[in-house]
């Protein structure tokens, strides 16, 4: 097969706000690398991000510090966040939303000129930026501005299929060039997963169509990389139920942080029930079950949704700090300064991901590293709202600043010309199969199965009868009829096929395996947290066995973190009333 061959020093595969972040920090320092991204030149899923980015800069509460940020997402994570990553993200955190505001990120200011911060669940102070409820578009526009001043290569529509690994060390990728089929082959010194998530795998979801698929998990693991913390998915409290095509589209936590009050169709206010102190702000898995709880007992709306209320606040306001809310809704015909939202909850985050180690990006594999979404181990059993956004520049600085270094130690590795065209003409052949079924339909299937067997609410018995259910998928999956180009979408759809079932697996087995409750993991079986699952869910690959679950046990904090969770702070939802 014909192929276009790349070089580069570093591939970022992914051009949301963590592959940008990465790319700038290797260019400042005149490495050489390339961001390749499936989307076009400043489309990446960092733009679904909506209600903020978090940092201790104290603009409203001067109590606040980076110990208390880390002691907030570790206790959020219920103490199985790797420590160390947690200490080095609440302290870089202010630099790095201070640089993005250098760089023209249009935060809301006070009117004193400082970066506005409002409340998010769970955080003991206001210390969420954010820039209307558009905050991920604005981060990423800001970061594309920024690499194309600073000259960062980037190669866009481009999907791929395969991380080249030779004798255990990454030396590049193959893909196609969507727009056009032609075959790439990548070499470079590095390869940077930068990827996003695997919430899409769930049937009601915040991800953009064809997004947050389990790509980066799905390469880095057919890569022979470790997996992490895989049970633990966030399902996001509020998303909408109608109409059709937009059931799981994020209402954003700021709804929330600016003042929204949840109902049931009874008109209670039901989180007085769960969670009194932090009312609508406790944090999101207990918002979502508790949403979940109302549903299932018969108390929701006819829609199974329940109602999410800020009419109470002045209109002016609601334009100025979530307007695209008040937009979208407007076109749906409800004026949110008058009347109610029906939400409920969304799948929208993954804990889980490939294992890094958080102060290089180096994941288990030689030569190939990991940032964002992509990764886990910095939320544990539960991501604060805000933090994700913080993760990708925190992190991208860090692993671009390490790989200035490792590739100038590194000599590329030639590739080795049969085992690219042996991995091009494998993948290529998937895009003609004679069998039997329709590659779209298991993938609906694989949503369906998940939601019922993984969702909010879990238990052996379900999970189990998912496990069986994915044996069947996983058959079927063998046997598909597709008549298509590689590089087309239907094809991009097939190699993702193998990725989400694979992700798929790891979160229903990882599931089944911690036999406790943990943040966004409930069991209804095992309905209290057990110190003796303090620890991680670890995948490696077993060429036996396929998926080999192992345990890794929790760290401990620095004294200095010690004592800022001693100080018990929580935050008092009443300020808001
Ligand atoms: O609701 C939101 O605006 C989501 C933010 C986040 O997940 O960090």
């Amino acid at each position: 097969m014909d192929y276009e061959a790349i070089e580069t020093q570093v591939l970022i595969i992914g051009a949301g706000a963590a592959g940008l972040r990465t790319a700038i920090e290797l260019a400042d320092h005149g490495v050489e690398a390339l961001v390749v991204s499936k989307r076009t030149h400043g489309d990446a899923h960092t733009v679904m991000a909506a209600g903020g980015i978090n940092a201790a800069l104290r603009t409203r509460d001067e109590g606040d510090d980076w110990t208390l940020h880390a002691a907030d997402t570790l206790r959020e994570g219920h103490f199985i966040c790797r420590s160390g990553a947690v200490e080095l993200f609440a302290r870089r955190a202010p630099e790095r939303i201070l640089e993005l505001a250098e760089w023209g990120c249009p935060f809301e200011r006070t009117d004193q000129g400082e970066i506005e911060q409002r409340y998010f669940g769970a955080h003991s102070y206001r210390r969420t930026c954010f820039v209307g409820d558009r905050t991920g578009k604005a981060v990423l526009e800001t970061l594309v501005k920024r690499a194309d001043e600073v000259g960062v290569s980037t190669q866009d529509q481009v999907f791929i299929a395969e991380i080249l690994v030779d004798d255990g060390h990454a030396v590049g990728a193959i893909g196609w060039d969507m727009q056009n089929s032609q075959a790439l082959v990548f070499s470079a010194n590095a390869v940077v997963l930068a990827a996003g998530g695997f919430s899409g795998l769930y049937q009601r979801h915040s991800s953009r169509a064809g997004e947050n698929t389990g790509d980066a998990t799905g390469l880095g693991w057919s890569a022979g990389a470790t997996i992490r913390d895989m049970e633990f998915v966030q399902f996001h409290p509020t998303g909408m139920v109608w109409p059709e095509g937009m059931e799981g589209q994020l209402v954003t936590e700021a709804v929330r942080a600016e003042g929204g009050r949840l109902y049931n169709a009874r008109g209670e206010r039901f989180m007085n029930d769960y969670a009194p102190d932090e009312m609508e702000l406790a944090p999101r898995d207990v918002v979502a079950r508790a949403i979940a709880m109302e549903i299932d007992e018969g108390r929701g709306t006819e829609r199974d949704g329940v109602l999410l209320d800020i009419s109470h606040r002045d209109p002016e306001h609601l334009k100025q700090r979530i307007p695209r809310m008040v937009e979208r809704f407007l076109s749906l015909g409800i004026d949110i300064s008058s009347e109610p939202m029906e939400v409920a909850p969304t799948a929208h985050y993954a804990m889980g991901g490939l294992k890094v180690d958080f102060a290089t990006g180096a994941t288990s594999v030689d030569g190939l590293f990991a940032v964002g979404e992509a990764t886990s181990g910095l939320h544990g059993a539960n991501r604060l709202g805000g933090n994700s956004l913080t993760e990708t520049v925190v992190f991208g600085q860090i692993t671009g600043a390490h790989l200035v270094q490792w590739v100038g130690a590194r000599r590329r590795r030639p590739l080795d010309s049969d085992l690219v065209r042996a991995r091009l003409d494998q993948k290529a052949s998937l895009s003609r199969q004679k069998g039997q079924y329709r590659p779209e339909d298991i993938i609906a299937e694989l949503r369906v199965l998940l939601e019922r067997h993984a969702g909010i609410v879990r238990s052996e018995d379900r999970l189990r009868r998912g496990l069986k259910q994915l044996t069947d998928l996983r058959q079927r999956a063998e046997d598909l009829r597709v008549f298509t180009t590689p590089g087309s979408t239907v094809f991009e759809r097939i190699c993702n096929l193998d990725f989400m079932l694979d992700s798929a697996e790891m979160i229903l087995r990882a599931a089944e395996l911690r036999r406790e409750s943990r943040g966004a993991h409930f069991r209804v079986d095992f309905p209290d947290s057990d110190s003796v699952w303090r620890g991680s869910v670890v995948c490696r690959s077993n060429p036996e066995n396929g998926i080999m679950l192992d345990r890794e046990p929790a760290d401990e904090p620095s004294e200095e973190v010690r004592e800022a969770l001693q100080r018990e702070l929580h935050l008092d939802y009443h300020h808001l009333e």
